[in-house]
């Protein structure tokens, strides 16, 4: 049987991206950022599963606002790194789990949970600076990233969004679906966006760190509780953009129930270009 090990979570911020891709992180500013992500580089090197069920959003990249998935699943061969405006990000295409998605799908969707079916889908920077961030700068000529992908993208971009409570629920659906498939795999998921930004209107530049810490308290220690906080709470408390944490409730509810997480890694940062940046490694007990 496959089994999930650990969860990640992080921030997204596409100027992190361009901070590597642009050579700029020994800069003081960017310097701040990296240093919170030095031993998930060293952790995941001795950690590299078999595959990363990778939650994250797109930004109005492969989806449009003519087709609105709530959550859709990744089960294509691989996918190409999303043009966003000034060229693909220069890192590897990632390797996706055709047969390991297809399962998850199957269980899932026969679990009560719609999920749209992804057969060809460009990548953004919701899913590729999560992947730097972990496995640092990757020459995309190199070949691919260390191990295979299952992108799961999640609509927090146009309303209606789902609910915190949905998305855990959700995470205990395909943390089922991971364990009654037959082959032996080591599976990480992983919960990306957030932390509380807001990118647009009079509030543009809310950051709230008090907030934050006490969403990183509660993913750790009550997760159930934390599930029932209303989307209208992370809007008014963690701004518009900062609705992209319901995701990271994916990855937490797909981990162990009864059994508390070994923290690793716990890392938050102001700022990062219009964000909080925060960083959380658990792992189940072995
Ligand atoms: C920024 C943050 C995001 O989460 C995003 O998707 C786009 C931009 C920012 O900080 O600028
Ligand atoms: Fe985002």
């Amino acid at each position: 049987m496959a089994r999930i090990t650990a969860s990640v979570y992080t921030s997204h911020v596409p100027a992190i991206g361009a901070a590597m891709d642009l050579g700029k992180t020994a800069e003081p500013y960017w310097q701040k950022v990296f240093t919170g992500y030095e031993f998930g580089k060293r952790w995941i090197a001795e950690n590299t599963p078999d595959v990363i069920f990778l939650v994250y959003n797109d930004h109005a990249t492969a989806f449009s606002l003519e087709v609105i998935p709530t959550f859709a699943i990744g089960t294509a061969a691989e996918y190409a790194v999303a043009d966003e405006g000034w060229g693909p990000r220069p890192v590897p295409k990632v390797v996706g789990h055709p047969e390991l998605a297809s399962h998850i799908a199957q269980s899932v969707i026969q679990d009560d949970f719609d999920l749209t079916i992804v057969n060809k889908m460009d990548v953004d920077h919701g899913l590729t600076v999560p992947l730097s961030l972990m496995f640092g700068e990757r020459d995309p000529k190199a070949g691919a990233w260390p191990c295979p992908v299952i992108p799961f993208a999640v609509n927090v971009v146009q309303y209606p969004v789902p609910s915190g409570r949905r998305c855990f629920m959700l995470g205990k659906a395909i943390r089922k679906a991971v364990e009654s498939f037959d082959q032996p795999l080591n599976v990480q998921i992983w919960g990306t966006g957030g932390m509380s930004h807001q990118l647009q209107g009079p509030r543009a530049g809310l950051i709230n760190k008090d907030w934050d810490n006490r969403f990183l308290d509660r993913l750790i220690e009550d997760p159930a509780g934390l599930a029932q906080v209303p989307h209208i709470e992370y809007v008014r408390e963690a701004g518009s953009e900062g609705i992209e944490l319901v995701m990271w409730l994916i990855a937490r509810g797909a981990m162990d129930e009864d059994r508390r997480p070994v923290v690793r890694q716990r890392f938050y940062h102001v700022p990062a270009s219009n964000t909080a940046v925060g960083h959380l490694i658990l792992e189940n007990p072995s």
